[in-house]
């Protein structure tokens, strides 16, 4: 396939990829397409690219449709170079042309392809471009299913420009879903469980962001452009990321040991941080708390955050008699991290981590997020010198993330 007019100055310039490559430790049984968009307007300009490997052939097939010269933007929604890795090749033909994308998204290309010295338009939640004739809308929508992505809205043809987002997995040479000879809302779904799952709560945002547009046709960049009933595709985000009920019955345990406060004001911001998320929370100060009362809530808990700041190397307080107790305690399955505030080493913190690995649960870490969600970020264990107001900051955002993977797991 070359390329398709799928709409009035719209045209598919895509790739079918029928081969079961590997991608995110997964084989893509059904293979994929990577759907890229031209909108041939006065200011044309290109939605997103094709797979990195492709790009030779991608520009051939553009080049048929338009002289990439005569680009004006190249609006790149996710930087994943499933998408963006033709976005080299296109640059260097399309001289003329801004790169259109969230501040993220331009740091990141930039590095990525050493696109230093081209001309980006950094877009944010609710910017219109004009492409002459058309009208572009843009929403940021972090996380689904990395940080930097957003969708783009076609305002006066009423369509969305999604990226990953909708997307199936699925090689088919019909662009559209009323022309799906065999099933696939199955892989659409499944495609959902596998890259957007683990956002769920990001999901439901989107959701609620996109709530306000009229949308006639979903074209995402992997698989069927929705033309036919795109609002039951939106339902099916709705009904997989709704999590009200399991919201309802999330509890968490945080406790701490202090000297002079700060472990103590730690906790208060990973409590607002948890409570963001929307998960109960029961807070413990050790030095006014029975262990067995503690235990008991932390058996009864998805979750506990154990505190302590470090005093000559070691944890303070009654920190370590409740760790102890702990190893007698059926865990499986309970997510566990540590925190602290700390003056130069902060050996508490490792050793708390050490008793809750030895105790059964699951440790929340940086790797443990990074596997799950695919969100590289240095939050856990929660080490804070003092009680710096970067650390503070850390902290609620530590709880909030604490909270989603209870929520999400
Ligand atoms: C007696 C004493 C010993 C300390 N030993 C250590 C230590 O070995 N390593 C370290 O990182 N910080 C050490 N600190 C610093 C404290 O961990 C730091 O002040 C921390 O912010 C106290 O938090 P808190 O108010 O929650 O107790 C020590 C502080 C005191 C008072
Ligand atoms: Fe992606
Ligand atoms: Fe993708």
């Amino acid at each position: 396939m070359n390329y398709k007019k799928i709409m009035e100055d719209i045209y598919w310039v895509g790739k079918v990829d029928n081969r079961k490559v590997p991608f995110h430790r997964l084989i893509l049984e059904r293979g994929t397409t990577y759907n890229s968009y031209l909108l041939k307007t006065k200011l044309p300009t290109v939605i997103d690219t094709v797979d990195i490997e492709f790009s030779r052939e991608y520009m051939e097939n553009l080049t048929k449709a338009i002289n990439p010269e005569e680009l004006r933007y190249i609006v790149i929604n996710h930087v994943e170079p499933d998408h963006s890795g033709a976005l080299p090749a296109l640059a260097a033909r399309a001289k003329n042309a801004n790169i259109v994308t969230t501040e993220l998204g331009a740091s990141l290309l930039k590095d990525m392809y050493k696109l230093h010295n081209r001309n980006f338009i950094i877009v944010r939640d609710g910017d219109e471009l004009d492409i002459g004739g058309k009208t572009l809308k843009f929403y940021e929508t972090p996380y689904l299913h990395t940080e930097e992505t957003m969708v783009t809205y076609g305002v006066e043809d009423k369509v969305l420009f999604p990226c990953d987002i909708f997307s199936t997995h699925i090689a088919s040479n019909e662009l559209f879903n009323d022309l799906a000879e065999d099933e696939y809302v199955e892989d659409y779904k499944t495609y959902y469980k596998l890259i957007m799952s683990p956002h769920r709560l990001k999901v439901r945002d989107m959701l609620e962001k996109i709530k306000e547009l009229d949308i006639k046709i979903i074209a995402p960049s992997h698989g069927y452009i929705l033309r036919h009933n795109p609002q039951e595709f939106i339902r099916i985000y709705d009904e997989l990321s709704d999590i009200k009920e399991e919201k309802m019955d999330k509890k968490v345990v945080v406790v701490y040991s202090t000297m002079t406060g700060n472990t103590a004001k730690l906790a208060a911001r990973l409590e607002e941080g948890l409570k963001g998320a929307g998960v109960k929370t029961t807070v413990f100060d050790l030095k006014n708390a029975e262990l067995a009362e503690v235990r008991e809530k932390i058996t009864e808990a998805d979750g506990v955050l154990i505190g302590s700041s470090t005093r000559y190397a070691d944890m303070v307080g009654n920190t370590e008699n409740l760790l102890k107790s702990l190893e007698n305690e059926e865990v499986k399955g309970k997510f566990g991290a540590a925190f602290g505030s700390f003056g130069w080493s902060g050996e508490a913190i490792m050793h708390i981590e050490d008793y809750l690995r030895k105790a059964g649960f699951t440790i929340i870490d940086n790797r443990f997020i990074l596997h799950s969600s695919g969100v590289d970020t240095q939050v856990f264990p929660l080490r804070v010198k003092f009680a710096g107001e970067e650390g503070m900051k850390l902290a609620q955002k530590a709880g909030r993330i604490f909270g989603e993977m209870v929520l999400t797991h």
